[in-house]
């Protein structure tokens, strides 16, 4: 039998860490069910020394979630540690991951230790979080640029103390793919109990070469465990892609000889569900995932795609979840059919309360329009949280008028708080009334960064989903909302983001 390579998910640790990326705790626990449907090895759900709310999030997750190891991030620091192991209680197999930057950079200028302190602090830190839980995962920051010498001093270090992963970060993306597989290589090499640890690694895409690198750590170093995120998520250019990592991993079998335990089928619904929680969009070009990753458009392609698919496919649309759109419900579907497709679609929603409050915007939203497919009720899930209950902002209804030639004219009812109140303004088009419309009463003074449109699948008959990015006091968040009427699908984006950004924000960065 093939070794097997570890799947590392951090869509919901490092990938929140992207600026507007930030989940609540429910967007994060269907996440992680999307995760463990994907048949992910780890999930990395939170690091939960660093609020609250990710505390919360990683205890829900590894109360739940079975068939994946659940791990939390953790600084090097018995605080850190005991936080982690705590929310980790109630996992089948939990894993804490503790990391400290090695790199003189790092060192000198952000912890301000020198490096036998580093060294002391890490197999402190490790022998500690041995003694709290049997898998640990230890990650020298920013492990690329650091010197070699004291890098094997103290993965040696931390192995001898029990760490049974060991992570080497190109925490900024700087290296390039064979001296990177290189790098595993020679730490592999050179460490004496190198073979009593699982070898990861992680890779940032800041010259876009994070898949790249995580496969020359395979290849050439040996490693055994990548780390990487749902449609390349994270911070600044984000980190390795899962679904390119896998689907490169199974269709070049010849070249890797590795044996994965994903189930591919669900890579297409795991991307949608975390660019429609994040308001992340998927560009159509990506690789895998992207709505052009398996369209031909020239004609001599057509042509030879109907003659022999393989003339230029390499991988089957149908392997990574993409099928012909489906016509799955009406206006006259029952409960129990919009249960079960639900279902069928992997999401579980918590309670009757949930599963009746999606049914009713499911019975609206087939009044307006006449087929629904999958993607229209993975964004009527996505789009609980503007309902008008469970929220400080929640949409009711809006009325807008535009006419060439005179200024649009919006009024929006919204609840703030459980009371509902009628904001009316105008705009420089009904999208901008509509907004200002709802600032009126909100005030939040947040400034907009990003707005855009796209449509869910694909005719005009489609749903806008629309996503806000607002940005106040130096928190940036996201909102998502979808609708056939656009103006609407704006309207909730922007409460959606409203109800982000009065949410907790006391965190603590991981790369601080
Ligand atoms: O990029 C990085 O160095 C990290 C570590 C915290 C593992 O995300
Ligand atoms: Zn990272």
């Amino acid at each position: 039998m093939a070794d097997k390579l570890i799947i590392f998910d951090t869509t919901l640790r490092d990938g929140e860490q992207s600026p507007g990326a930030s989940m609540t705790r429910d967007e994060k626990l269907r996440i992680a069910r999307q995760l463990e449907r994907l048949r992910v090895d780890v999930i990395e759900a939170g690091f939960a020394a660093s609020s609250n709310g990710d505390f919360e999030a990683v205890q829900a997750i590894a109360n739940t979630i079975k068939d994946s190891t659940i791990c939390s991030l953790s600084r090097a620091n018995d605080r850190d540690i005991a936080r982690a192991a705590e929310a980790l209680k109630g996992a089948n197999s939990g894993r804490i991951h503790t990391f400290i930057a090695t790199s003189p950079l790092h060192m000198e200028k952000k912890l301000r230790m020198t490096p036998d302190q580093v060294f002391e602090q890490a197999k402190q830190s490790v022998r500690f979080a041995r003694n709290l839980v049997g898998d640990i995962e230890f990650s020298p920051e920013d492990g690329y640029r650091s010197d070699m010498d004291f890098l094997c001093r103290v993965i040696e270090a931390v192995i001898a103390e029990g760490a049974s992963t060991i992570n080497v970060p190109d925490t900024v993306g700087y290296a390039v793919p064979e001296l990177y597989g290189q790098f595993i290589k020679t730490l592999r090499e050179r460490i004496p109990n190198s073979d009593k640890a699982v070898w990861s690694v992680h890779c940032h895409n800041d010259l876009g070469m994070a898949v790249a690198n995580s496969l020359a750590g395979v290849k050439i170093g040996g490693a055994r465990q990548v780390e990487c995120t749902i449609n390349g998520l994270g911070e600044r250019a984000g980190n390795c892609s899962l679904e390119e990592v896998v689907m490169a991993v199974k269709t070049r079998r010849d070249y890797f000889g590795l044996d994965l335990g994903i189930d591919t089928q669900h890579i297409l619904a795991t991307s949608r569900m975390v660019s429609q929680t994040t308001g992340f969009v998927v560009q159509p070009n990506k690789a895998v995932v992207g709505a052009n990753a398996f369209a031909h458009a020239s004609g001599i392609h057509q042509d030879g795609v109907l003659k022999a698919r393989d003339t230029y496919e390499i991988m089957r649309a149908e392997d990574v979840g993409w099928t012909t759109n489906k016509i799955v419900l009406g206006k006259l579907s029952g409960r129990n059919a919009f249960k079960q497709r639900l279902e069928d679609l992997g999401v579980s929603l918590e309670s009757e309360t949930e599963l009746n409050s999606a049914f009713a915007r499911f019975k609206e939203l087939a009044d307006r329009k006449s087929e629904i497919f999958d993607e229209d009720i993975l964004a009527l899930v996505s789009d609980e949280s503007v309902s008008a209950d469970k929220e400080q902002f929640g949409f009711v209804s809006l009325s807008q008028h535009s006419e060439t030639g005179e200024r649009p004219q919006a009024s929006v009812v919204f609840t703030m708080g459980g009371k509902e109140v009628h904001g009316s303004s105008d705009g420089n088009g009904p999208v901008d009334a509509s907004l200002k419309a709802i600032e009126s009463h909100a005030k939040s003074g947040a400034e907009m960064v990003l707005y855009s449109v796209n449509a869910i699948s694909g005719s005009t008959e489609s749903q806008g989903e629309v996503t806000v990015r607002l940005q106040n006091s130096g928190r940036v968040v996201n909102g998502v909302g979808s609708d056939p009427d656009i103006v609407v699908a704006s309207a909730k984006a922007y409460l959606s983001a409203l109800n982000k950004l009065q949410s907790k924000s006391d965190r603590v960065a991981a790369q601080g």
